[in-house]
């Protein structure tokens, strides 16, 4: 039902409840002293009713229409009895009174009721508006950051490019000794090599596997990484050790953690030109399992921590700059954390940090990492 169609139905049942209520005052006889003054009072159920739905206004015309409707009864009644008539009058005064003050405290309350919907409106709109440039902020800066990945890659192509463009241009020369030509085909091989581990990186770094997760004892991951960097510690004169205290299992793509757990070993191999030791550890604390490489190497500059998660951020004359980030990436992708902090004596300490999962999950099938 329409709420013009609800309004004028309602307004026909209360005008007919006081053509009733008027109806029966003229039907019952005078001698019913009891009826009399009930079917008085039933004129303020329509009364108050109308002042309620339809304002003051609604509420005089229906006090209104009872009194005239009612005037012509006291007349004929009880027009013998002056007491009793004056009384009735006062009666129908009372009428207009009490419709007034139910009209007016629902006018205002409807007032009141409209301008909180209409705040309310106004609220939700704004938050609209909020919502969608929070939006457009978010699509800004990722527009940014790409941006300024791009501008990273072209720079970081443009160096070996720069250094094979040279070779190229020497070895044109027809008369240069066997040997340096070899020395300069050895240098043009080697920024090419550097240019295809640059773009391998960075497509592993753009284009994100999703992780295949499986339930693994992460044990089984250090030791494998250890037996992978192994010859080229032993090269850098780095001795590896692994060291167990018994974690619980993780739920974690294995493949992609063993490449990030390999990228943290060959990083601090590389922060150790003078060799050392490079412990692999795993523990539990609280609900998570924590994997460490701890190293006894340069360290990293206070004021590059907060950078060495950065796409092509590195301080290595032949590094991309994106080993930490793509780690960074699949841990997160995992699920899981990655922390730096230096040691207190010399090197550094990286950590990736996984909830326990405790019972064999149901949805992850079980497929153990072999070392
Ligand atoms: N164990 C570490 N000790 C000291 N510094 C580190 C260590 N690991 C990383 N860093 C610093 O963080 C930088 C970024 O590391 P990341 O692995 O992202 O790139 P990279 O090692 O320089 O290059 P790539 O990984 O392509 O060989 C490094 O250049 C180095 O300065
Ligand atoms: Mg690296």
């Amino acid at each position: 039902m329409s709420a013009g169609s609800q309004r004028r139905l309602r307004a026909t049942t209360l005008i007919g409840a006081i053509v009733v209520v008027s109806l029966l005052h003229y039907l019952t006889p005078t001698s019913h002293f009891v009826l009399h003054p009930l079917l008085q009072r039933a004129y303020y159920i329509p009364i108050l009713l109308m002042a309620w739905w339809f304002g003051w206004r609604g509420g005089l015309l229906a006090a209104g229409i009872a009194g005239i409707l009612y005037i012509p009864h006291i007349v004929m009644a009880w027009g013998a009895n002056e007491e009793y008539s004056i009384a009735q009058y006062v009666e129908i005064g009372m009428f207009f009174v009490i419709a007034t003050l139910i009209g007016v405290l629902a006018d205002a309350e409807r007032r009141q009721k409209q301008k909180i919907q209409e705040t309310a409106a106004k609220l939700s709109e704004t938050y609209a508006q909020l919502q969608a440039s929070v939006e457009q902020v978010r699509r800004a800066d990722r527009l940014s950051a790409l941006g300024e990945l791009s501008a990273g890659l072209a720079h970081e192509i443009r160096n070996p490019l720069g250094g094979l463009d040279g070779a190229v241009q020497i070895l044109k020369r027809p008369e240069l000794p066997a040997e340096t030509r070899q020395e300069f085909a050895e240098m043009a091989g080697k920024e090419v090599e550097r240019l295809k581990s640059l773009l391998t990186n960075f497509l592993d770094f753009a284009r994100p596997q999703t992780p295949r997760k499986s339930f693994l004892e992460p044990e089984l991951l250090l030791q494998s990484v250890a037996s992978l960097v192994s010859e080229t510690a032993r090269m850098a004169h780095t001795e590896i050790r692994v060291e167990f205290n018994g974690t619980g299992q993780i739920a974690v793509d294995a493949e992609q953690i063993r490449q990030v757990l390999l990228n943290l070993a060959l990083n601090a191999v590389q922060a150790m030109p003078d060799g050392g030791e490079i412990v692999l550890r795993s523990r539990q604390e609280g609900g998570s399992v924590i994997l460490e490489v701890v190293d006894q190497g340069v360290g990293i500059a206070p004021e590059n921590l907060e950078r060495i998660f950065d796409p092509f951020f590195t301080t290595r004359a032949a590094g991309t700059g994106l080993g930490l980030s793509i780690a960074f990436q699949i841990v997160q992708g995992n699920g899981g954390k990655i922390t730096v902090s230096n040691n207190s004596d010399r090197g550094a300490t990286f950590a990736v940090i996984f909830p326990l999962v405790s019972g064999e999950p149901e949805s992850v099938p079980v497929r153990k990492a072999t070392a």
